[in-house]
């Protein structure tokens, strides 16, 4: 029979040092009133120097497995979504794997920018379903601080660092016909369209120019897709599913603009407190932006046993996907 993927822990870290909208406005061009009303974001924690992406990549992690009351060693692989690696290679995540003093199974680095965490989320379920892995470590790390233009006001006002992870334990199905009633991880979707690689990259890469780059985006164009694409693959999921947005107990989104999560919110015809939104405490922070939403939601205590938990994020590539979770 095959495994099904439970989540059975959840963390998350931000980087103690805290930047106002109005310390940015004394840096670039830019205003309080100006990034609340077109993002919703309030301040964003930025990481001390030296503090890298697989620093708080362990702190998040760390925090899952406390939570999930489940040892190190008893991971089997780690999948840490970043496009903010310590360094070219290796992977941050074999980092992260000799800080935890994890001894076996694999740990590697999967790149999807903003969508990183639902790529992760399903790069790691498959393994589980696969029977590949038994227990696997999530992560969603960051420092986007490091390669954004703090000249430009129209992309550095709009992300932050951060890091979030989960658990996951493989369980057995009961019965792979009423997937909706299973609890853990009931399907993923992934997307990409390459064609729309221009619309928010850096403009440097190891092989480009050897060195990383800047953040460059063509916002508008960004937020017309992301209202599009993220429609769609959510009622790809529900429908995959056999269910409709009123079954939806939480939409745990993205934290990109606050504008776009209301957008798919009121697509999807759900109240605001259905949605869980963290944006105005920590900016986008990328990858990591979702686990550092579902942690909130989880810890303050609104997401409970047999909730059904919609996923969603757009990013650079263009990427996109969504999941549905039975807690
Ligand atoms: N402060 C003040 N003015 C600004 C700022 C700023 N920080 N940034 C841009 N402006 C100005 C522009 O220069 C422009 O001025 P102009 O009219 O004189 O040329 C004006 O504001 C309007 O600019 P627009 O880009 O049209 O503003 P828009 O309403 O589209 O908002 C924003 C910009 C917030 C970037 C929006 O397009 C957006 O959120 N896009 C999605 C981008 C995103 O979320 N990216 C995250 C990564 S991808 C993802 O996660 C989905």
């Amino acid at each position: 029979m095959m495994a099904v993927s439970h989540i059975v822990g959840s963390g998350s870290y931000l980087p103690e040092r805290v930047v106002t909208n109005d310390e940015l406005a004394r840096m670039v061009d830019t205003s309080d009133s100006w990034i609340i009303e077109r993002t919703g974001i309030r301040r964003r924690h930025i990481a001390a120097e030296g503090e890298l992406t697989s620093d708080l990549a362990y702190r998040a992690a760390l925090k899952a497995l406390e939570d999930a009351e489940i040892e190190a060693a008893d991971i089997d692989l780690i999948v840490l979504a970043t496009a903010t690696p310590d360094n070219t290679f290796p992977a941050t995540a074999a980092r992260v794997q000799a800080m935890l003093g994890m001894n076996k199974g694999a740990a590697f680095d999967l790149q999807a920018v903003c969508s990183g965490f639902v790529y992760a989320l399903a790069v790691a379920d498959n393994f589980i379903r696969m029977g590949q892995a038994r227990t696997a470590l999530v992560i969603g790390a960051e420092t986007f601080s490091r390669i954004l233009d703090w000249t430009d006001r129209s992309t550095c006002v709009l992300f932050g660092d951060g890091a979030g992870a989960v658990v996951l334990k493989a369980g057995e199905t009961r019965s792979l016909n009423a997937a909706g009633r299973e609890r853990g991880i009931l399907s993923t979707h992934l997307h990409s369209d390459g064609k729309l690689y221009d619309l928010l990259h850096t403009d440097g890469g190891p092989s480009r120019s050897q060195t990383v780059g800047l953040v460059r985006m063509q916002g508008r164009e960004v937020f017309r897709h992301a209202v599009v694409n993220l429609a769609a693959v959510v009622h790809e999921a529900l429908t995959a599913n056999g269910l409709t947005a009123d079954d939806i107990d939480w939409l745990v989104p993205h934290q990109a603009n606050k504008r776009i999560i209301d957008g798919t919110a009121k697509k999807l015809g759900l109240s605001p407190k259905q949605v869980v939104t963290t944006i105005a405490e920590h900016a986008n922070t990328s990858a990591a932006s979702l686990p550092l939403a579902l942690d909130t939601a989880v810890r303050d205590g609104r997401i409970q046993p047999g909730h059904l938990i919609l996923l969603e994020a757009m990013g650079g590539g263009m990427t996109w996907g969504a999941s549905l979770v039975r807690w």
